[in-house]
């Protein structure tokens, strides 16, 4: 029995990811940036992507906001809808990196367990945890869309970081960190996932 499934069985295609990724000259991973509304992640994600084209690598950005106009607009932001749009993220970036594509994931992803439920899809060293480890307060006085203030005034109910949690992780491979006046640019940011990528030996 596969969820609800039953009757069913994997079907392997005699051209597999390996062969994909000779074919790209590059390994495909997932990058996943967790981190506060306003932190800066699709920002971060969108200058990685074009980082990478301009080496010639394969990246696809997957943002949250993004896909909750399309293949989740069914979902709410209460905690099962986003555990169940983390892991349908997961799944669909996981399906990404399996074409041989450097998957880049952008989206809040508040709690721990559906994080880590999505890097126990993919092999070992291929779920690349990215935290936007910037306060609060930072994010909340930047406010590009204008949430926390309608969050604050209770017009928002659930809000990430005002009523709901966000649990930051405890493990995870690369901290993008504001440090007071001395933030990096978003720019700067994208080249030390490039040069992670570079050390891992994903980019060839
Ligand atoms: S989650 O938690 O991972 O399912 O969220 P995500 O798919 O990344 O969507 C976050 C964007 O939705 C907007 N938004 C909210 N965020 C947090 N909490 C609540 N209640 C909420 N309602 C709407 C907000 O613009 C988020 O965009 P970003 O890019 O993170 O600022």
């Amino acid at each position: 029995l596969v969820g609800n499934s039953t009757n069913i069985k994997w079907h392997e295609c005699s051209l597999n990811k390996t062969d994909r990724q000779k074919l790209l000259k590059q390994k495909g991973c997932v990058i996943w940036i967790t981190g506060l509304s306003g932190s800066g992640k699709s920002t971060v994600a969108c200058a990685l992507g074009g980082s990478l084209y301009r080496r010639g690598k394969l990246s696809y950005v997957l943002d949250g906001d993004n896909v909750r106009h399309g293949l989740n607009r069914d979902l709410s932001f209460k905690a099962e809808d986003r555990a169940e749009n983390i892991r349908r993220i997961g799944e669909v970036a996981k399906l990404f990196s399996d074409a041989g594509v450097i998957c880049i994931a952008s989206l809040i992803s508040p709690y721990r367990k559906d994080r880590d439920a999505c890097r126990a899809m993919l092999p070992a060293g291929d779920f690349i945890e990215v935290f936007m480890d910037v306060p609060l307060q930072v994010c909340e006085a930047r406010d590009p869309k204008g949430l926390y203030k309608l969050a604050r005034a209770g017009k928002i109910k659930g809000f990430t970081g005002i009523d709901d949690p966000y649990e930051p992780p405890l493990n995870c491979e690369i901290v993008l960190t504001h440090k007071g006046g001395a933030c990096p640019s978003p720019c700067e940011m994208a080249e030390e996932v490039v040069s992670y990528l570079e050390d891992q030996g994903f980019l060839q």
